[in-house]
């Protein structure tokens, strides 16, 4: 087979490296999961029916809802030894601490069950490592319900309603950077918790996931919109990037930016920092031309939901989980060594 002459473009923009049935971009820029447009999808089914609907690529009736939901709540519980090691890393980044804690989970089978009983324990590493509550005082409902209970400690059905959004927009998005790094992992056939291990290292990354968190610690500081204007001429200046903006794939309108902006403007639209984001946003697309991403308007959303900033990207990686599931099962499913070239532009003919 003719090598290829040509080097790929850097961090592999735009090229088509395999194929996926699990998620993609359409042509008017909707994620698309299985099919189904998410911003739809995500007004009227539960994060269970999504996930469910990654994992099996087909929608589950309510009996298979309901069983889903009851084998995560049941999965959730961690082995004796997971939970030494979460001690052992109290007060940690929690990210670190969950990075941890699954490269030390085991799991025999590599099928969808497997996998999940590894995803259903997310949730509870975060809320030991976050010293949150008590997770047998939780409500047995949803998994957003639950989920917003071991970070807050609170029973809020219509917070808890509201997490469940930004869950959906977080589950899946194709080959980023953590997903590509748990492909490559999952074709040379390691297990289950080492592919989820690679995925959570390549999340944390503040050009990835770790955004998210770096948004807060500027935006709730800016009190006024000449404050935001300076903020970014000054970020601009020193060519740094600004967190929460742009994006490889959407670069005029990120989809679930977008559905987050709508229910902070239906929810908090009071709120002065609310105002000033979407001033950002506006700034930031006049000056540069770059789009608002998921994390940016998703910090904030956190944060009016009254989840600590802590939680933030492993509430991204609770989500995303599912996502991975998909992943796994699809590469292991028509496998093959994911090992690509390195055009050598070293030393040659050195002699000792
Ligand atoms: C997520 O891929 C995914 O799907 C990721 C994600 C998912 O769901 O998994 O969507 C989640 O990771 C969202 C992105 C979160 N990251 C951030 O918000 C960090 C800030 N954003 C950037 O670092 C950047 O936009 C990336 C990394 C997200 C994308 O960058 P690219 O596609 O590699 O583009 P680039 O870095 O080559 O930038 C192109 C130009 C450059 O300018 P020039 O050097 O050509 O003059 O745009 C500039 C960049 O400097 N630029 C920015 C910028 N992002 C791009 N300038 C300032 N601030 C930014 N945020």
């Amino acid at each position: 087979m003719k090598l290829m002459e040509e080097l790929a473009p850097k961090g592999l923009q735009g090229v088509y490296v395999d194929k996926t049935e699990i998620a993609t971009t359409d042509s008017t820029g909707n994620l698309v999961y299985r099919g189904y447009r998410v911003v739809e999808i995500a007004d009227r089914l539960s994060f269970e029916e999504i996930a469910y609907l990654l994992v099996y690529s087909r929608l589950p009736n309510r009996e298979e809802t309901d069983e889903f939901r009851k084998f995560l709540i049941e999965n959730s519980k961690l082995p004796g030894y997971v939970v030494k090691i979460i001690s052992a890393m109290k007060g940690m980044n929690i990210m670190d601490i969950l990075r941890t804690s699954v490269s030390a989970l085991t799991v025999s089978g590599r099928d969808e069950k497997s996998l999940l009983s590894l995803a259903a324990k997310f949730p509870a590493i975060v809320n030991l490592a976050g010293d949150g509550p008590d997770p047998d005082k939780a409500p047995t409902g949803s998994f957003s319900e639950r989920f917003y209970y071991f970070m807050t400690g609170r029973d809020d059905q219509k917070n808890a309603g509201l997490l469940e959004k930004i869950l959906i927009m977080y589950m899946e998005h194709e080959f980023n950077a953590s997903t590509f790094a748990l492909r490559v992992t999952a074709s040379t056939l390691a297990d289950p918790a080492c592919a989820f291990t690679s995925a959570l290292a390549t999340l944390k990354g503040p050009l990835h996931g770790g955004a998210n968190s770096e948004v807060l610690k500027f935006l709730l500081g800016l009190k006024s919109q000449d404050e935001v204007r300076r903020y970014v001429d000054d970020t601009l200046a020193k060519k740094e990037k600004l967190m929460g903006f742009g994006h490889r794939v959407y670069k005029d309108r990120d989809p679930r930016a977008q559905y987050i902006k709508g229910l902070l403007l239906r929810y908090f639209s009071d709120r002065e920092v609310v105002r000033n984001a979407v001033f950002m946003e506006e700034y930031v697309w006049e000056k540069k031309n770059l789009a608002a991403n998921v994390d940016f308007y998703g910090a904030l959303y956190m944060y009016l939901l009254g989840i600590d900033e802590k939680y933030y990207l492993p509430v991204f990686a609770c989500s995303r989980v599912f996502g991975w599931v998909a992943h796994y099962i699809e590469q292991q499913s028509n496998n093959k060594l994911i090992r690509p070239l390195a055009l050598y532009t070293g030393k040659k003919d050195q002699k000792i």
